[in-house]
């Protein structure tokens, strides 16, 4: 079996942005959920598993100036560098596994779309809620959507966990309480449904 990167950078070196099924030219929920928490432009916002997504590159023509993209994938990285051009210059980007990220009460908030779902085994799941919880300020917020309990199964090639709402909570119950949560349903590029939910947890 391929390695998780392997993986993921072949995903991008075939792929275009409108061949991979989590594409949004715009990422409405996300950008919503960050307006709602109103916070000031200087928070700093990091974004897992980031991927090809406009999430950041909508979030900087809004006026937010400390942004932070992580991604396994370098091509990936690359691929929405090259979308920013030199307002790219002003991003942090780092290229690794999320579960090797090491920083300690740094941002404001986290977002994580379609990455965590990706962790199959109960060990990496652990280390993620660790790993986030230790990146973020106490008061800071989590946003996150998985595949929800009839999303799919699979995605890329690989399989993945899916979650209610309450079992997303009991993962993070230690260190995190719920303020929203809600059900969405995304139209890929290619006109396929996938079920989702969105979690946001401030951290205690
Ligand atoms: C389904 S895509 C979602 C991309 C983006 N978040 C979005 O909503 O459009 C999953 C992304 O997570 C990245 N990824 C997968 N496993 C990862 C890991 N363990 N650490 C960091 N990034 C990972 C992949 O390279 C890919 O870009």
């Amino acid at each position: 079996m391929k390695k998780k990167k392997e993986h993921w950078e072949d995903v991008y070196k075939k792929k275009t942005d409108n061949q991979v099924s989590w594409y949004q030219v715009v990422p409405a929920t996300s950008l919503r959920l960050i307006n709602e928490l109103q916070l000031p432009l200087d928070s700093s916002i990091i974004d897992i598993g980031g991927g090809n997504s406009n999430f950041t590159i909508e979030l900087q023509k809004m006026g937010y100036n400390n942004l932070c993209v992580l991604d396994i994938s370098g091509l990936a990285l690359m691929r929405t560098k090259e979308k920013m051009g030199d307002a790219a210059n002003a991003v942090n980007w780092i290229e690794s596994d999320v579960l090797d990220l090491n920083e300690l009460n740094k941002y404001d908030v986290i977002h994580d779309r379609a990455t965590f779902h990706f962790l199959t085994h109960e060990d990496d799941i652990k280390k993620y809620v660790d790993v986030v919880s230790d990146a973020m300020i106490k008061g800071g917020h989590l946003v996150i959507s998985t595949f929800s309990l009839t999303g799919p199964e699979k995605c890329s090639n690989l399989q993945v966990s899916q979650y209610s709402f309450s079992k997303l909570s009991l993962l993070f119950k230690e260190n995190f309480v719920l303020t929203s949560s809600f059900n969405e349903v995304h139209t890929s590029p290619y006109n396929t449904t996938q079920d989702f939910i969105f979690c946001v947890f401030t951290r205690l």
